[in-house]
């Protein structure tokens, strides 16, 4: 049965952008429930691990100094369903590939600087929460 969590990071270019409160608008619109959410700024060394899967990728360098270049806005969104509704809800990697209404559609910049993250299967979702949460600083 598919998970009822996913994990989300609201990147540096749309914090930077002032678009915090309209992201969190359409998560919410979509019926997730935020169950766990911090604003902080990820060192080089916490991008880098956090992204390590990418390690190999040819991005990976610039992937680390754009995650770690600003604030962030981290948080568990809960929902039947989760990880697949929200990828939905953020659209493809690429905004030129994005579908319209997408988070990524209409805030993200380009393939790089992309607005959002979001977890893409349920173990992933676990461990990228994990990453960023202690277990007090989940509500239900
Ligand atoms: P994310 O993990 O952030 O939700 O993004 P995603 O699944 O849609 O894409 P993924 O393949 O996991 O790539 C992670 C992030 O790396 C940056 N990227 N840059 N310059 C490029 O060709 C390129 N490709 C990927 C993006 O910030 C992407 O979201
Ligand atoms: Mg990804």
């Amino acid at each position: 049965m598919a998970g009822k969590r996913t994990f989300t990071m609201i990147k540096p270019d749309a914090v930077a952008a002032g678009n915090i409160g309209n992201i969190l608008a359409m998560i919410n619109k979509k019926g997730f429930k935020i169950v766990a959410m911090k604003y902080t700024h990820l060192t080089k060394d916490q991008a880098g691990q956090f992204y390590a899967v990418h390690k190999k990728r040819p991005f990976y360098r610039e992937l680390v100094k754009f995650m770690s270049s600003g604030p962030i806005v981290a948080a568990i969104l809960e929902k039947d369903n989760a990880v697949e509704d929200f990828r939905k809800l953020i659209g493809a990697t690429n905004p030129k590939e994005a579908k319209k209404g997408t988070i990524r559609a209409k805030y993200a910049s380009n393939v790089g600087e992309n607005a959002v993250h979001g977890s893409d299967s349920d173990e992933n979702a676990e461990i990228e929460g994990d990453f960023h949460f202690a277990r007090t600083e989940i509500f239900k």
